[in-house]
């Protein structure tokens, strides 16, 4: 590109020249033939014009290789590389530009972060960069003055993938190379794969118990009419497993694809939670389990919230709490309120001393001043859960429960369902356990306009 702009201007100097001595010559020829001009002055003259010319034409020619040239690309490289000025240092990707040789001519912070560059001077890119793929793009973007941009992708760790778009800078020799960091969105491709592959796994157990039990009762046990109420009360809680797990994966999908919409309603917590546990009394009855409500004294306030969620996170609490204790046992509820964030977290969820303690959802703090909050706790006084468990808590599909080699079923999602809850109302989610002295999970949430 720089040869084809440099034989353009010598085009043009040489066309200048030709017609300034052409017009100046004419002009003296008429002059010496009307007798104005003598034939040595207007040959003298011609001399003069015909130096004036030819000094435009050699001094315009020594500026114009410096004027193609002087691009940002084919400036000296720094010796060593440092990183690059301006617009390049700004790019908040890792960026590198290499010259012939892989040379490395320059690069910004991010670069030197991802490949450890300032301890490298004079580094070559093959002695930075150990994807062969990457080094085989920029051998080709050096070599071919039009190439077109390549892209390639690098896995850099067992969980880090980058894809880099190697470039030609336009109007020099030098490559650019971009980094793109391709990480969170390959953790989210497989997330959603997991995701899939325990919904189906979680759905097929019951379904092979169900067609396991209609072959048996075709077959084997096709005479054995004694025995069918046993096979189809089994078959009949396989099927209600079923029906709840599709139920929770239905929630846990109706809540994710509302998340942009915030919760507009303007809710009571202590009338969420006396609707929740007329709904759930009967179960804890059932179990031998007493539910009690020890509400702070003051009256709640109302607050921005979505009741059926809400609903939803009050029995997930309650209805683990009284699944993983034993007979005879005693749940507590408690709420209030809090004139912070961070207040309503301590209050819910760190009352016990020397308990293990695991916040699985930070709350969303709007402004730097304090919001006023409400919080919930649900104590029980069942078995605990081991420390190496908490962080997983609220995962989808998680049980901490098939490890221990419990008989209680579950699918796994229902603390899920709360935290995305939580989340939903810029809450939080805190759980703090004893082992073999119980276990409370705690939330809480900002009041929202106007309280
Ligand atoms: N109060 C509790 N005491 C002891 N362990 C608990 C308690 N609450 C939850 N857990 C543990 O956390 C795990 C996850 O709970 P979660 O509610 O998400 O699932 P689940 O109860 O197993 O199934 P479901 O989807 O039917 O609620 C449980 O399997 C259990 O091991
Ligand atoms: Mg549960």
């Amino acid at each position: 590109m720089s040869e084809d702009a440099g034989r353009r201007s010598m085009t043009r100097r040489t066309r200048d020249f030709t017609v300034l001595l052409g017009t100046t010559a004419l002009v003296l020829f008429l002059l010496a033939l009307t007798g104005a001009l003598g034939l040595i002055e207007a040959l003298s003259a011609l001399g003069v014009i015909a130096s004036v010319a030819l000094a435009y034409f050699v001094g315009s020619a020594a500026r114009v290789p410096q004027g193609v040239a002087d691009t940002w690309a084919d400036k000296p490289a720094p010796e060593p590389a440092e990183p690059g000025p301006g617009l390049f240092a700004a790019l908040p990707l890792p960026a590198l530009e290499i010259g012939p040789g892989q040379k490395i001519m320059a690069f910004n912070r991010a670069a030197d972060d991802l490949f450890q560059l300032a301890n490298l001077p004079f580094a070559r890119a093959s002695a930075v960069i150990r994807s062969p793929v990457l080094l085989a793009a920029i051998d080709q973007a050096l070599e071919r003055t039009n190439a077109a941009p390549i892209s390639a992708e690098l896995e850099t760790g067992p969980d880090e993938t980058w894809r880099a778009h190697v470039s030609r800078i336009p109007a020099g020799k030098n490559v650019l190379v971009l980094m793109e960091d391709l990480t969170p969105v390959k953790r989210a491709a497989r997330a959603r794969a997991d995701f899939l592959a325990n919904a189906s796994h979680e759905l097929r157990t019951p379904l092979t118990a169900i067609s396991g039990f209609i072959e048996t009762m075709r077959g084997p046990a096709k005479d054995d009419t004694a025995a069918w109420p046993r096979f189809l009360d089994i078959m009949a809680g396989e099927s209600d497993r079923m029906s709840r797990l599709i139920a929770d994966l239905l929630s846990l999908s109706r809540i994710e694809s509302s998340e942009h919409v915030l919760p507009r309603g303007r809710e009571n917590l202590a009338e969420i939670v006396s609707a929740s546990l007329a709904a759930l009394e009967p179960i804890a009855a059932g179990k031998g389990v007493t539910l009690t409500i020890n509400a702070a004294p003051t009256e709640m306030p109302e607050m921005t919230a979505h009741r059926d969620e809400l609903v939803q996170v009050v029995e997930n609490l309650v209805s683990n709490a009284v699944k993983y204790s034993n007979a005879g046992s005693t749940v507590t509820l408690s709420f209030g309120t809090a004139p912070s964030l961070a207040e309503a977290r301590i209050t819910a969820s760190q009352q016990w001393t020397l308990s293990g303690r695991m916040t699985l959802l930070q709350a969303l703090a709007r402004t730097s001043a304090p919001e006023a909050a409400v919080w919930l706790r649900v104590e029980d006084q069942g078995p605990g859960i081991e420390r190496e468990h908490l962080p997983r808590l609220g995962e989808r599909f998680y049980r901490a429960d098939q490890s221990r080699g419990g008989k209680i079923t579950g699918t796994g999602l229902g603390l899920a369902i709360v935290k995305h809850i939580m989340a939903h109302h810029r809450g939080g989610l805190a759980v703090e356990t004893l082992m073999g002295q119980g276990t409370a999970f705690g939330v809480w949430m900002p009041t929202g306009r106007d309280a």
